[in-house]
């Protein structure tokens, strides 16, 4: 497989198509942004981490049957995956209560939330991804019926594998956003990627933020938080 020509560059990755139409190629860059790209800062060997501790959640959701873009790795920074029409739709999911939805509502941070919060945002960066419902997706045509109740479950069943396994590992998974694509077929699957810029987590013992949250409060070296959270993965049984 070739390198084709740079697609799209994101505020960790960059994405270049591919000699292959069905298959991009993912780059992840040594850069964490915050409030929305607004705050940038190159930090070495982040990319190797997020690639590697990407792969090694995708690789356990693909064991669990969850169906996803991921193909598999060329280097410590560079992965294939298939080509996809990523819906414009963040989907995040809250155990716990913290970051906006502490701001939002005023609530203990760490409160259990039951049942657990799914919400909606509209992934534009001149907009800074505004919260939106299930009938604005539908009246703006950004997803059907059928796939919001897709992603909805699809989303409840990633967090209790993926709560799960962190939880052997001594890790709590507070919170994370997920984003979905649908093949030329027109099936929804399971997109982006999975690590700490994307999900709150925090050791069960000490209550230690393990996750992008030690960047955005600068609660220093965020790669130790993510060696931590890869040391462990690594170990899983
Ligand atoms: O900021 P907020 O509390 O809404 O974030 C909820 C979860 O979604 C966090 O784990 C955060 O890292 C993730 N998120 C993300 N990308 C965004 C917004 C939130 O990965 N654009």
């Amino acid at each position: 497989i070739e390198q084709g020509e740079l697609k799209y560059t994101g505020k960790a990755k960059e994405v270049y198509t591919t000699n292959d139409p069905d298959i991009l190629w993912i780059h992840y860059l040594d850069q964490a942004t915050a409030k929305n790209g607004k705050e940038k800062e190159q930090i070495d060997g982040k990319g190797q981490l997020n690639s590697a501790i990407s792969h090694l959640l995708f690789d356990y959701l693909t064991q669990q049957n969850i169906k996803n873009h991921y193909l598999l790795s060329i280097s410590k920074t560079d992965e294939l995956v298939q080509a996809l029409e990523i819906l414009p739709i963040e989907v995040v999911t809250r155990n716990y209560a913290s970051g906006h939805f502490v701001s939002k509502f005023q609530v203990t941070p760490m409160k259990k939330l039951t049942p657990i919060v799914q919400e909606f945002y509209y992934k534009s960066d001149a907009l800074d991804d505004p919260f939106i419902n299930d009938s604005q997706i539908l009246a703006l045509g950004y997803a059907v019926a059928d796939e919001l109740i897709y992603l909805r479950q699809e989303a409840q069943q990633i967090n209790q594998l993926l709560s799960h396994l962190f939880s052997t590992i001594n890790i709590q998974l507070i919170d994370f956003k997920l984003e979905f694509g649908r093949t030329a077929s027109g099936s929804i699957i399971l997109a982006d990627e999975l690590s700490p810029d994307n999900m709150r987590l925090v050791d069960l013992t000490t209550g230690d933020s393990l996750d992008k949250d030690i960047f955005r409060e600068h609660k220093g070296d965020m790669t130790v938080g993510y060696h931590e959270v890869l040391d462990r993965l690594s170990h899983v049984k």
